[in-house]
C-alpha cells in the first residue's frame, strides 16, 4: 500500500492526491483521503485507481490543512469502497491509514464488538481506529501508544484525530515510513517518490519508533516514550530511482523484498508453539480433507514451476497423488477430474487467461477449486471456491521472483495443513518443517548479504550462448525456474534437466566450456547428483555447484560453488532459487538487457 500525510499551511488534499499519484506506478485497487476542515474530519474514498477517486471528487477537494491518504493493495478484505482506507472509529473522530497486516485483529475485533463497536469493513485496519477510540482519555499520543502495544504484526500506521488536529502521529514495524521535513510544513509517506518534489530532507523511521508531526516540529520517541534523536537523511535519488527504492531495477528490488514477503505470507498462519498450520481462509474439516482423492495443479510460467514444487510437497507430505499441468494444455486434454479432485490454480496476477480457463474447466467438471494468488479480488480469486493469498505485495518486474518464493511457502503450508488433517504426517516431522519455515526470512536475508560471487559468475559466463541447469528431485524443480529466469531476461538459451536424464540424450550437447549449474541440496539423492556432476565434468563442462553451507565434498567436484544456509529438504527450493534469480539478473545486466521489461513478454497475459 501507499501512505501519505500532510500538515502545514497549504491545502492538504492537493499534496495527498499528488503524493498518491507518485505511488500509483505500483498498481493499486482503491484510494482514499481524510482531511480535517477545522471542524471535523472528512473522508473520501473509492475503489479503483486514483482516477476513480478524483472523478468522485469532481474538483471538490475536501478543504483543510492537515490530512492523510492511502492507496490500497488489498490483503484482508476485497477491494471495495468500504474496505478502502482511511478507516474511522464509530464517532468518526479518529482516522487511520495502514500498510501491513495486523495479525491479532480478529481477537481484538471480537472484544470490541462485545463492547458495542460497530464495524463496517472487512479489513484488519479498522480495529486500529476503534481501539484508539476505546483507549482515548484526553491524550491522543498516549492512546496511540496503547494501541501500538496491543497490536501484533507488521505495519506503517498514520493516525489523525479530531480531538487533537494540530498533529499527525505515525509509527512503523516492518514496513517503510519516511517523514519529509519542510519549512513550516511536514510530509509523511511510505515511499520517497511521494515527497521528493516537496523536500529532500527526511527522517527515515525505524521499527518501533513513533513520530508526532506538527507543521513546525517532528518529535520521535520509541513506543515506551523514550526520545530518539534522528539524523536528517538527504535524498539524492532521482524521481525514477526513488520509484525503485534506490535499486537499479524493480526486479532486484523485488529479489531483496523476499525475506519480508516470505515472512508476511506466513503471518498468522503458523501456531506460536510450532505445532500446526492455521488457515482461517480454509477451515477444512477432517472429512473434507479425507474426501480428496487426487490433486491437479494448473498454472503458467513461473507459477507452473511453483506447481511442480507443490507436487513434491503434496505427494511427500500429504501423501496424495498430484498432477501438474500447464494451464493451456490442461483444458484441451479431457482431464480426468471429478468431485473427489482438488484443483489448485496458481497465479501471481490472478488474471492469466489460460489459468482462468483451466480453473473454469476444473469447476465445470465438478472439482473443488482453490486458488493461490497474489492479487486480492482478482478474476481467479473470485472464480475459485477458496483462495490462499500470497502476501508478496505488488510485483512489477515481468520476471517473477518474490511471487514464486511466496507461492512455494503457501504450497508448503497447504501440504502441511492437508497432511495433518489426513493424519499423513507425524507431529515431529511437522514441527521440524514449521521451525524451518520460521527461519527462512533470516536465511534468505543471509543469501542477499553476499552476492559478490554470483555477480562474478554472471559477468564471467554472461556471454555464453547455452547454459544447463541440472538437479534431482526438488532441485530439478528449482532448476526449471532458474533456467526460465535466465532465458526470460538475459536471452541466454538455457535448459533445465533432471540430472539423471542427461545421459539419455542431452549429454550430447555438453562440450568443453559449457556452463552447467548443478543443484545439490537434496540429501536423499545427493550421491546420485554427484555422479551426474562427474558425467558433465568428464565432458569438460564448467560447473557451478549449488549446495548447503558446509558441504566440503561438493567443492571437490565443481569449478565454483555457491552455498546457501542449510535447511530442511522441502524448504531448500525457497532458498536455492534466490542465487539463481541473482545469476539471471546480473547476467541480464552484463548483457545490457531491459531487465524489467524483457522483449516480447508481458507481466500479465490476458489472451489465450
Ligand atoms: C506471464 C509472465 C510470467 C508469469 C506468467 C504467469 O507469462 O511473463 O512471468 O509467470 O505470465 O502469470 P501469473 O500472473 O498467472 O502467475
Amino acid at each position: 500500500c501507499g501512505i501519505v500525510g500532510y500538515i502545514g499551511p497549504k491545502p492538504a488534499a492537493k499534496f495527498l492526491l499528488d503524493g498518491m499519484s507518485k505511488l500509483e506506478y505500483r498498481g493499486y485497487d482503491s484510494a482514499g483521503i481524510a482531511v480535517y476542515d477545522g471542524n471535523r474530519i472528512n473522508v473520501e474514498k473509492s475503489v479503483g485507481r486514483l482516477s476513480s477517486l478524483e472523478k468522485k471528487l469532481d474538483g471538490r477537494f475536501p478543504a483543510g490543512h492537515v490530512g492523510i491518504g492511502h492507496t490500497r493493495w488489498a490483503t484482508h478484505g476485497r477491494p471495495s469502497d468500504v474496505n478502502a482506507h482511511p478507516h474511522a472509529d464509530c464517532s468518526g473522530k479518529f482516522v487511520v491509514v495502514h500498510n501491513g497486516i495486523i495479525e491479532n485483529y480478529l481477537h481484538i475485533k471480537e472484544q470490541l464488538i462485545a463492547k458495542g463497536h460497530k464495524f463496517v469493513s472487512e479489513t484488519d485496519t479498522e480495529v486500529v481506529a476503534h481501539l484508539l477510540e476505546e483507549y482515548y482519555q484526553g491524550d491522543f499520543e498516549a492512546a496511540v501508544k496503547k494501541v501500538l502495544s496491543e497490536i501484533e504484526g507488521s505495519y506503517a500506521l498514520v493516525f489523525l484525530s479530531q480531538h487533537d488536529p494540530d498533529k499527525i502521529i505515525c509509527s512503523k514495524q516492518d514496513n517503510p515510513m519516511v517523514i519529509g521535513l519542510g519549512d513550516g510544513e511536514n510530509f509523511i509517506a511510505s515511499d520517497i517518490p511521494a515527497i521528493i518534489n516537496h523536500t529532500r530532507k527526511t527522517y527515515i523511521l525505524s521499527d518501533g519508533e513513533v513520530a508526532v508531526v506538527t507543521n513546525d516540529s517532528v518529535w520521535v520517541t520509541n513506543r515506551q516514550g523514550v526520545p530518539v534523536s534522528k539524523k536528517v537523511f538527504e535524498i539524492s535519488w532521482t524521481a525514477e530511482a526513488a520509484e525503485k527504492g534506490g535499486y537499479e531495477h524493480f526486479m532486484i528490488k523485488e529479489i531483496y523484498e523476499q525475506p519480508k514477503a516470505i515472512r508476511e505470507t506466513m503471518t498468522g498462519r503458523l501456531s506460536k508453539d510450532d505445532s500446526t498450520v492455521l488457515f482461517d481462509e480454509l477451515k477444512w474439516t477432517k472429512e473434507e480433507a479425507a474426501a480428496i482423492k487426487k490433486i491437479v495443479i494448473t498454472a503458467c510460467g513461473t507459477a507452473y514451476h511453483a506447481g511442480i514444487v507443490g507436487k513434491y510437497y503434496l505427494e511427500q507430505l500429504a501423501r496424495l497423488p498430484v498432477e501438474v499441468d500447464i494451464a493451456s494444455e490442461f483444458r484441451y486434454r479431457s482431464p480426468l477430474v471429478d468431485s473427489s479432485t482438488l484443483a489448485i490454480v496458481i497465479s501471481q496476477s490472478g488474471e492469466t487467461s489460460d489459468t482462468l480457463a483451466a480453473l473454469k474447466e476444473a469447476k465445470r467438471l465438478g472439482a473443488r477449486t482453490l486458488a493461490i494468488t497474489n492479487v486480492v479480488g482478482s478474476s481467479i480469486a473470485r472464480e475459485a471456491d477458496q483462495v490462499i493469498y500470497t502476501w508478496a505485495g505488488p510485483e512489477i518486474a515481468v520476471a517473477s521472483t518474490k511471487a514464486y518464493t511466496t507461492q512455494l511457502v503457501s504450497l508448503c503450508l497447504l501440504a502441511l495443513y492437508i497432511a495433518k488433517l489426513r493424519g499423513a504426517i507425524d507431529q515431529a516431522a511437522l514441527q521440524k518443517i514449521i521451525r524451518g519455515l520460521k527461519n527462512l526470512p533470516e536465511q534468505a536475508h543471509e543469501i542477499l548479504e553476499d552476492v559478490e560471487p554470483i555477480k562474478t559468475f554472471a559477468t564471467q559466463y554472461g556471454f555464453n550462448e547455452d547454459v544447463f541447469f541440472i538437479g534431482r528431485s526438488l532441485d530439478y524443480a528449482v532448476a526449471l525456474e532458474g533456467s526460465l529466469k535466465l532465458k526470460e531476461i538475459s536471452y541466454i538459451h538455457a535448459e533445465a534437466y533432471a540430472a539423471g536424464e542427461l545421459k539419455h540424450g542431452t549429454l550430447a550437447l555438453i562440450i568443453e566450456g559449457v556452463p552447467v549449474i548443478a543443484l545439490a541440496t537434496q540429501t536423499d539423492v545427493y550421491e546420485k547428483t554427484i555422479s551426474n556432476i562427474q558425467e558433465v565434468k568428464a565432458r569438460d563442462a564448467v560447473i557451478i555447484g549449488l549446495g548447503f553451507k558446509g558441504d566440503k565434498n561438493l567443492q571437490k567436484y565443481v569449478d565454483h560453488a555457491i552455498f546457501i544456509p542449510a535447511t530442511e529438504k522441502h524448504l531448500a527450493p525457497i532458498l536455492a532459487v534466490i542465487p539463481l534469480q541473482l545469476l539471471a539478473y546480473y547476467a541480464a545486466v552484463t548483457r545490457g538487457c531491459d531487465v524489467d521489461k524483457p522483449r516480447n513478454l508481458a507481466k500479465s497475459v490476458t489472451v489465450e
